[in-house]
């Protein structure tokens, strides 16, 4: 969650290291800083604060170091000062550290330091490791990290350098993600590709317990044991141009017009139109053992884990087969029952999100077998299942998902259809599934076509401070994920709700003041939908209604009807949501709120 850079090379270090940590800035955003091996020292600056003040804090010092790291922080231990910003240093000011994660045993180890000698600045779990690192120091950097890291329970990812080590950093990860990136005399470690995509393309993931000596002139791996590792370069797909604006207001509206795109690469390859089926060979399933999963379930967090309940509908509905979805910090720490025929599918945009990776490693201490529905290529949770369909959503920046979770719904829709078609659904269901399917991007895109009448919408509406969002069925899931995504870009309170659970307490809230928006596209409760949308207006309630196109009779019931094409019941969701990602961008836009970034929040959080 926070964001890591490190440089070594022939370039001057801070114009580098400031533009890194600003493509990260979206992981978390309470302070900044940096630190350079600049003329025999370790000089740093470090603020609370966004980047922008780090930078004006540094814009009159001429620095030449071609060697430092930087870090952004989302504060876990200590509020989000300039003294509790990384770097931190030592006491002495010989080695300064940037750390992402958590250090479960930094009291024992501060009394152990404290028994040594040292004091301590500030209120974070990572100026102990700058100590630690500097106790263990006797000439070699990587030594003293090694030394260091041995004696940490809980996890990290960091960089550091040292005033005796000129042009070099040393990083260590274990379940904080970290990456060295190779240029031509020059390296870059950082928390994610983002970060360097600019400068190199040819990079190496660390794996947890590993260590990296980063050099101008090279790099080389070895494990907290001290054994080396040999690492092939990967060469990253993503452009930098798919990483930045690209002309729109905020990422969050680039990537809700992406969706088009980024729906048609999550199927591209994998549909079978003469079988009615789906290609996912990187499941790493034979037949026999799709044949006998008699069991799925699905763990995740946040909007991911919305997606997983939207796919507990689709595979019991079309394949029969029993799904459970779980919050992943919560199966962690249960005794789940896993039996040879159960499959465990983890979400994850990141692949790097603490709680569902822990959730993975559980799941697969318990002899299952592990599949991940992920976006980042290459990320911890994609390494660590025995197989998964990456989404290819492309880079999501913006805090809030969208079409990453569009993506993961198509992927499990999907995952729905082999599943199905090797069980009870016919031929030709199969192929109107994959007809139905191919025919999504293009009815998000009339949807997209129409965001000016939600804009509108969205004026009528920003200062309403509590929504309710109710649906029904398959559309109940996206009645949480919409009513999860106002709350957190617009700070409005917001709650999402089976529509017929209204009368059972919600119903009490109703009156001229509060908005409901229901979503009631014609499918086999749409009547009783409709007596909700009546309840609701019996109490001067005012409903703006995602309805299907056609359905003129809903006009007489809601005060606003927006309308998505007519499709396949299970994949309503894929159409439902877009209008209200728009819905919610735009009374956040209007209320001044930072929809990139919002407040408290980050995109991927890799601490429990
Ligand atoms: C954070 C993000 C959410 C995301 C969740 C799970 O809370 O703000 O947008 O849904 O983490 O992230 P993941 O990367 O595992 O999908």
């Amino acid at each position: 969650m926070c964001g890591i850079v490190g440089y070594v090379g022939n370039k001057p270090a801070a114009p580098i290291l400031i533009e890194g940590i600003k493509k990260l800035e979206y992981r978390g955003y309470d302070s900044a800083g940096i630190a350079l091996h600049e003329g025999g020292e370790v000089v740093f600056q470090k603020n609370a604060g966004k980047i922008k003040v780090l930078e004006e804090n540094i814009a009159n010092r001429k620095f030449t170091a071609t060697c430092g790291i930087a870090h952004t922080r989302w504060a876990t231990h200590g509020e989000p000062n300039d003294t509790n910003a990384h770097p931190h240093t030592d006491e002495s000011g010989k080695i300064a550290v940037v750390h992402n994660g958590i250090i479960e045993n930094y009291r024992a180890l501060k009394q152990f330091l404290e028994g040594r000698g040292y004091s301590f600045r500030t209120e974070t779990d990572s100026e102990i490791l700058a100590n630690l690192i500097a106790d263990n120091y006797d000439g070699d950097l990587l030594e003293a990290v090694r030394k260091a890291l041995i004696q940490v329970d809980g996890t990290y990812g960091i960089a550091v350098i040292c005033k005796d080590s000129p042009g070099e950093v040393v990083a260590a990860r274990l379940g904080s993600p970290l990456v060295i990136g190779s240029g031509e005399g020059e390296n870059f470690v950082a928390s994610d590709v983002s970060a360097i995509l600019n400068h190199t393309k040819q990079v190496v993931y660390l794996n947890d317990r590993e260590l990296a000596r980063v050099t101008a002139n090279g790099f080389s791996v070895s494990t907290l044991d001290n054994i080396e590792v040999t690492r092939e370069l990967q060469e990253i797909e993503w452009s930098l141009d798919e990483i930045e604006k690209g002309g729109f207001d905020h990422f969050m509206l680039k990537e809700i017009f992406e969706q088009p795109i980024a729906l048609k690469n999550a199927m591209r390859g994998r549909l079978n139109y003469e079988e009615g089926t789906a290609r996912l060979n990187g499941l790493q399933l034979q037949i026999d053992e799709l044949l006998n999963v008699d069991r799925v379930i699905i763990t995740a967090c946040g909007t991911s884990w919305h997606a997983g309940l939207i796919g507990e509908y689709m595979i019991e509905d079309l394949a029969g087969v029993p799904v459970e979805v779980e919050y992943a910090s919560e199966f962690r720490y249960r005794s789940p029952i896993i039996n040879d025929g159960t499959l465990v599918f983890v979400i994850s945009q990141s692949g790097e999100t603490a709680d569902t990776l822990a959730a993975l490693r559980e799941a697969q201490r318990k002899g299952a077998t592990g599949l991940g529905i992920c976006n980042v290529v290459g990320s911890t949770i994609a390494r660590e299942t025995h197989g998964g369909i990456y989404i290819h959503a492309g880079p999501e920046i913006g805090v809030a998902s969208t079409k990453a979770f569009t993506s993961q719904i198509m992927v499990l829709s999907l995952i729905t259809l082999l599943l199905a078609r090797m069980r009870r659904m016919s031929l030709e269901k199969g192929r109107q599934v994959v007809d139905a399917m191919m025919r999504i991007p293009d009815q998000v895109q009339a949807i997209l076509d129409s965001s000016s009448e939600i804009k509108k919408i969205a004026e009528l509406y920003m200062d309403h401070d509590n929504f309710l969002y109710l649906g029904r069925g398959i559309n109940f899931p996206v009645a949480l994920e919409r009513a999860l995504k106002l709350k957190e870009i617009s700070y409005i309170h917001a709650e999402g709700y089976p529509a017929a659970e209204m009368k059972h307490g919600p119903i009490a809230l109703i009156d001229e003041n509060m908005p409901v928006v229901v979503i009631a596209p014609k499918d086999q409760v749409y009547d009783k939908v409709i007596s909700n949308i009546q309840e609701i207006k019996a109490r001067n309630g005012r409903v703006i209604a995602i309805a299907t196109e056609g359905d003129e009779d809903i006009r007489r019931l809601a005060d606003h009807v927006i309308y998505i094409p007519k499709v396949l019941y299970q994949l309503t969701p894929l159409l439902s949501i877009i209008p209200l990602q728009l819905l919610a961008y735009y009374i956040a836009v209007l209320r001044g709120k930072d929809v990139d970034q919002p407040r408290n929040l980050a995109k991927s959080v890799t601490v429990e």
